[in-house]
């Protein structure tokens, strides 16, 4: 007899258009949704003079939408910026958003159109002080990494800048009503930026296929993706003008986001959320750092799934014994990471066992800690760190 399939939700209203030159459809896909006017939200430096931004600007304004620039976003956008951009929604009665970046300024974009429909600061629903009344307006994203899957996902990372941390916020109207996935807007992206935000992808599926809010459509979309990653990342980091690489992290990724709406994270994004805020370190790079870690703790508890991931990744045969399965998922994300360069500890990254106090303050209050497939105590997490840190692998496997 089979086993009994647990109750579980899903659910994944954003539409996907996906295709190389997809970008040309834009003007008419907003137009389409009836908005006459958005807030466009994009990133201060070089995504502004990229050709899909002209290309999307112009089709906009090609389609009658009236468009106001807001280009101000810089990484881990803050609260007060997502206020700055709501308050000119309203002022000017916009409509809706459209976001064109990375994973900043779609979650900036997001935020802002909870805020603005609402008049509430972003920070109020962050720290559960109040509920929005009413859901975003409407959201559309235009993503030029490969790594975040805000574009299909429900959750929005804000930073609190006076209590120094980084916050995610889930949302059914977080959900874009479109997704434009053009790959050729991936082609500029340069190669540090392609290896970390792909890293975070990995890092996306990893966690919610342990997560233990999994469930199994969001478990094949993560195997999918897994396997895409696998094959595409290294592609994509040589040669930025792989077209195939670039359209295969640009799916896994946004595929990513989908079914980690559904499951949840884990603690890999417990702890480069405090590590992003409070020294800076990109949450790529971040994840990056911290995920074979954070894998070798969870080998006692989550053996047969990482095994399953392993196998996805190519790293080892699917009926290989549970363990050796789940050590081989470890050692091929090292190796993963030595491939692209990413720093081997968080030591690498600047930071130093005294900072560790801080950032299991925050980790240990990760909104996603209690799917987390090991119940880490607080003292294991904290051990956990402290390897982290040291860069010590065999530390870690606690
Ligand atoms: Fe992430």
């Amino acid at each position: 007899m089979k086993d009994l399939i647990q109750a579980f939700n899903h659910h994944s209203p954003t539409r996907l258009v996906f295709g190389a030159g997809s970008t040309g459809q834009a003007g008419a896909l907003v137009a389409g949704l009836g908005l006459s006017s958005v807030l466009l939200v994009t990133g201060t430096g070089a995504t502004k003079r990229s050709a899909g931004y002209a290309k999307l600007s112009a089709g906009l304004s090609a389609a009658g939408v009236s468009v106001r620039v807001f280009d101000r976003v810089t990484p881990d956008p803050t609260a007060e910026l997502v206020s700055e951009a709501a308050a000119i929604i309203r002022d000017e009665k916009l409509e809706g958003v459209v976001a064109y970046g990375g994973g900043s300024p779609i979650d900036c974009a997001k935020s802002a159109a909870l805020s603005a429909a609402n008049g509430v600061s972003i920070l109020e629903y962050l720290y559960g002080r109040a509920q929005p009344v009413h859901p975003a307006l409407p959201i559309v994203a235009v993503p030029t990494t490969a790594g975040t899957g805000s574009e299909l996902s429900n959750a929005a990372v804000t930073t609190d800048a006076a209590a120094n941390r980084k916050m995610g916020y889930s949302a059914d109207s977080f959900f874009p009503r479109i997704a434009i996935l053009d790959p050729e807007n991936h082609v500029s992206m340069p190669r540090g930026v392609t290896a970390a935000t792909g890293m975070d992808a990995l890092t996306h599926v990893v966690e919610s296929y342990l997560s233990l809010g999994a469930n199994p459509i969001a478990d094949a979309i993560n195997l999918m993706c897994v396997s895409m990653i696998g094959g595409a990342l290294p592609a994509a980091v040589s040669d930025g003008t792989d077209l195939g690489a670039r359209s295969a992290m640009a799916l896994a990724s946004a595929s990513a986001g989908i079914a980690f709406s559904q499951t949840g994270l884990g603690m890999v994004h417990g702890f480069a959320h405090p590590v992003g805020a409070r020294h800076g370190v990109a949450h790529g790079d971040a994840n990056a750092i911290i995920l074979p870690y954070v894998l070798a703790a969870l080998v006692r508890d989550a053996a047969p799934r990482m095994r399953d991931l392993a196998a996805a990744l190519g790293a080892c045969a699917p009926d290989t014994e549970a363990t050796a399965g789940a050590l081989a998922l470890v050692d091929a994300v090292v190796g993963l990471k030595e491939t692209l360069g990413i720093a081997p500890s968080l030591t690498a990254a600047g930071i130093t066992a005294r900072d560790a106090p801080a950032i299991l303050a925050d980790a240990l209050i990760y909104r996603a800690r209690p799917r987390s497939p090991r119940a880490f105590s607080d003292a294991e997490l904290g051990t956990l760190l402290d390897a982290i840190i040291a860069g010590d692998l065999k530390a870690a496997a606690l």
